[in-house]
């Protein structure tokens, strides 16, 4: 599956959101990455469901991919419109009953994706394997921006490829926190399919995305 590129949203000017999407959109981004908390799952605030749902209406072929760091996530789905096209990604951590979470996303039309933390073990990841169409592996403790990759993650990128692989599925795997430049294409040989570009990449100080969103998406390739 060729390397996809998913900007962290949250990592952009909060002043300048609208112009970014645009000009994202115009590079051909596949994916806006679209990170929404509680504040109990994890201590932070950052995006909140009504940005998400108003990032939908000014999309052209750009998708979301709407990372729910939250207990309880499908109390947030119908604030946030998620439907056909996007990709809904609940923590395996923050769910009672994720079969029940997984279906109910799918009923939306949405594409369910389960998210496991850095102290989660990947078998976990075996029981859902037929109800997704991928998973998310946190490389950072999730919740802020800027943190540092967290020991073991290739090792775990490479397992998850693995088991994610022996499903028999065609299951995307995306990887999110610190891919940055020179990490990124580590990540890619370790079967990575989705990167999820922040502060550690794209939006690094005083660059400027129409330089530096080409040249993530030839690094992951
Ligand atoms: C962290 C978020 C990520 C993060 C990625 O919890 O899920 O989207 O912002 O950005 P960096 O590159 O700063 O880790
Ligand atoms: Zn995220």
């Amino acid at each position: 599956m060729k390397g996809m590129l998913s900007p962290s949203l949250m990592c952009a000017d909060p002043l300048n959101l609208q112009a970014d999407i645009e000009t994202l959109d115009a590079l051909g981004v596949e994916y806006i990455h679209l990170d929404f908390m509680d504040n109990k799952f994890v201590p932070n605030i950052t995006l909140d469901t009504t940005l998400v749902k108003a990032v939908k209406g000014v999309l052209r072929n750009m998708k979301r991919d709407i990372h729910i760091m939250a207990y309880d996530p499908e109390q947030f789905f119908e604030r946030m419109d998620i439907g056909s096209g996007d990709i809904v990604s609940v923590h395996y951590e923050a769910c009672e009953d994720l079969h029940s979470v997984i279906s109910a996303i799918r009923q939306t039309g949405a594409s369910p994706f389960v998210a496991i933390s850095p102290d989660t073990a990947p078998e976990v990841l075996k029981d859902y394997l037929s109800e997704v169409d991928g998973v998310v592996v946190m490389t950072v403790y999730p919740g802020f921006a800027g943190r540092p990759i967290v020991e073991g993650s290739f090792e775990k990128l490479a397992a998850v490829r693995k088991l994610l692989d022996s499903s028999g599925r065609k299951l995307i795997l995306e990887v999110d926190g610190h891919v940055s430049w020179d990490l990124c294409q580590k990540m890619r040989q370790c079967g990575a399919d989705l990167f999820v570009a922040g502060s550690s990449s794209i939006y690094a100080k005083g660059l400027d995305l129409k330089d530096s969103v080409p040249k993530m998406m030839a690094l992951i390739q």
